[in-house]
C-alpha cells in the first residue's frame, strides 16, 4: 500500500460553551488572564446528556454517512481516549453497535490510553496495519474522544471536549512520511489520574509546561537527525509549510514554535534571519535547564518567531482556541483547523505534527498533503467537517451554569441507577445522547 494516511475526517464538539472572558470575570482572575495569558477564546463542555461515548458514536456515524462508507468496509477501529468511564470495557466495544447492525464484527483494535497521546498511538497502529502484511484491504478508523475537565482552580479554564474520527487507508490526500518520526518517552508525574473516584487529574501545571517543551526539543532533535540521515541535509523550519501542536491552550503553542526556532538557531545559526541571530545570541550559552527557566529567552524567541508563527502556525489554532483542550483530539482538531482555513492551497505541502501526552509520551511526525480524489479530497474533507457552521450553531452558557454542570457531573461520575433529563433540544439532528445508566451500570444512548 502506498501513501497510507488519512482519507477522510469528521469532527464533533458539544454545542454548549462558555466565553473565556466571562469565565475570567466569574473566577475573579485578572482581566486578560485566560484570553491573552492563556490565549483562549471559548471552552466547550459536555452537559449531563453527553459523554465521550456519545460523542464518538456521533462522530463515527457521521463519518460513515457523509463519506458514504459501508460499515462492512471497515477492518480496524482504534480509539484514543484518557476519559475513563470503564476500567475494562473499551469505548471501541460501544462503537461496535454501529457495525454489528450491518453484520460486521470482524474488526480489530481496542482503546489506547496515555493522557493526550492515545489518539496518536491509535493512529500509528492503524497506519502500520495498512502498511503491514496483516492488512486485508479494508479501511481503518481512528477515533479520538475526550472530555477535559479540571477541579476548580487555575487549570479549569484549560478544559474542553470533542471527538474526531479519521478514515485510514492507502492513496490518501493526507499521507504519512512514515520514516520521519521522532519520539521521546519518559517517567514523570506532571499530570495523572490516580484518583479513580474522580474524573479530575492531579496536575503540576508548571512542571507539565516544562515537560512539554523538553519533550518537544528531544523529539525535534531525533526528527532532525533522521531527516538528515535520509535526505543528506539539515532540517530547519523552512523545510515544512505548517506546524501543528497538541494545544492545551494557545500560549503554549506560541512558546513551542518559538522553542523550535531557538533549536534551529542553536544547531545552525545560518538557518534563522539576522534579527533572530542578534536577539537570540545572548542565550546561546544557557544550559538546557536554564533555557527552560529563562523568561527573557521565552519573550525574545516568541518575538522573533512571530512572523513565521503567523504563516506556519496561526491557521492551525482556530478550533483549539474556540473549544479548549480536547486531550487526544486536540492535535487533530488543530490539524482540522488547517484544513478548514487552507484546504485547496494545501496540495504538495508538508505538515509537521507534535503529539504530547503527560506522563510522558511524545512524537513529532510528518505528513505530506495531496489534493486527492472526491470524496477523499482536501476540499471535500473541509466541506464535510463544516467547522464554521458547527461553531456558529453553538449555544453560550453563563459561567454559573457551567460550574453547576461540573458539580452535577462530579456526582454522576462512576454512579449507577439514574436517568438523564434526555433533553436534547440543544443538540443537532443525528447527535447521540445518554438517556440512562441502569442498576448494573449499563449505559444507554439514543440518537436525535
Ligand atoms: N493579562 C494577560 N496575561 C496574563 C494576565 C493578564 N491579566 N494574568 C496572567 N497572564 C499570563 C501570565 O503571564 C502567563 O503567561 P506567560 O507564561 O506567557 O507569562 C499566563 O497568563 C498564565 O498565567 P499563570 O500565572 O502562569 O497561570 P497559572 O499558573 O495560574 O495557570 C496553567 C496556568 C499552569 C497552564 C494551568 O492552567 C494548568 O495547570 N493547566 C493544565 C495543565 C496543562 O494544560 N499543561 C500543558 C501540557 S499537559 C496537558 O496537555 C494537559
Amino acid at each position: 500500500a502506498k501513501n497510507v494516511g488519512i482519507l477522510a475526517m469528521e469532527i464533533y464538539f458539544p454545542p454548549t460553551f462558555v466565553q473565556q472572558e466571562e469565565l475570567e470575570a466569574h473566577d475573579g482572575a485578572s482581566k486578560g488572564k485566560y484570553t491573552i495569558g492563556l490565549g483562549q477564546d471559548c471552552l466547550a463542555f459536555c452537559t449531563e446528556v453527553e459523554d465521550v461515548i456519545s460523542m464518538s458514536l456521533t462522530v463515527v456515524t457521521s463519518l460513515l454517512e457523509k463519506y458514504k462508507i459501508d460499515p462492512r468496509q471497515i477492518g480496524r477501529l482504534e480509539v484514543g481516549s484518557e476519559t475513563v468511564i470503564d476500567k475494562s470495557k473499551s469505548i471501541k466495544t460501544f462503537l461496535m453497535q454501529i457495525f454489528e447492525k450491518c453484520g460486521n464484527t470482524d474488526i480489530e483494535g481496542v482503546d489506547s490510553t496515555n493522557a493526550c497521546y492515545g489518539g496518536t498511538a491509535a493512529l500509528f497502529n492503524c497506519v502500520n496495519w495498512v502498511e503491514s502484511r496483516s492488512w486485508d484491504g479494508r479501511y481503518g478508523i481512528v477515533v479520538c474522544t475526550d472530555s477535559a475537565v479540571y477541579a476548580e482552580g487555575p487549570a479549569r479554564p484549560t478544559g474542553g471536549a470533542a471527538a474526531i474520527a479519521m478514515l485510514i487507508g492507502p492513496d490518501a490526500p493526507i499521507a504519512f512520511e512514515s520514516k520521519l518520526r521522532g519520539t521521546h518517552m519518559s517517567h514523570v508525574y506532571d499530570f495523572y489520574k490516580p484518583n479513580l473516584a474522580s474524573e479530575y487529574p492531579v496536575v503540576d501545571g508548571k512542571l507539565s509546561q516544562t515537560c512539554y517543551l523538553m519533550a518537544l526539543d528531544t523529539c525535534y532533535k531525533y526528527f532532525c537527525h533522521k531527516y538528515e540521515k535520509l535526505e543528506g541535509k539539515q532540517f530547519s523550519l523552512s523545510d515544512a509549510d505548517y506546524f501543528v501542536f497538541h494545544s492545551p491552550y494557545n500560549k503554549l503553542v506560541q512558546k513551542s514554535f518559538a522553542r523550535l526556532l531557538f533549536n534551529d538557531f542553536l544547531r545552525n545559526a545560518s538557518s534563522v534571519d539576522d534579527t533572530a541571530k542578534e536577539k537570540l545570541g545572548a542565550f546561546s550559552t544557557l544550559t538546557g535547564d536554564e533555557s527552560y527557566q529563562s523568561r527573557d529567552l521565552e519573550k525574545a524567541s516568541q518575538q522573533v518567531s512571530k512572523p513565521l508563527y503567523d504563516t506556519k502556525v496561526q491557521p492551525t489554532t482556530l478550533i483549539p482556541k474556540q473549544v479548549g483542550n480536547m486531550y487526544t483530539a486536540s492535535l487533530y482538531a488543530a490539524f482540522a483547523s488547517l484544513l478548514h482555513n487552507k484546504n485547496s492551497e494545501l496540495a504538495g505541502k508538508r505538515v509537521i505534527l507534535f503529539s504530547y501526552g503527560s506522563g510522558l509520551t511524545a512524537t513529532l511526525f510528518s505528513l505530506r498533503l495531496h489534493e486527492g480524489q472526491h470524496p477523499f479530497s482536501l476540499s471535500n474533507i473541509a466541506t464535510v467537517m463544516d467547522v464554521a457552521g458547527k461553531l456558529k450553531s453553538r449555544h453560550e452558557f453563563p459561567p454559573g451554569k457551567f460550574v453547576e454542570t461540573m458539580k452535577l457531573m462530579e456526582h454522576r461520575y462512576g454512579a449507577k441507577d439514574f436517568v438523564t433529563s434526555k433533553d436534547c433540544s440543544l443538540l443537532s439532528p443525528g447527535t447521540y445522547y445518554l438517556t440512562e445508566v441502569d442498576p448494573m451500570y449499563r449505559r444507554f444512548y439514543a440518537r436525535k
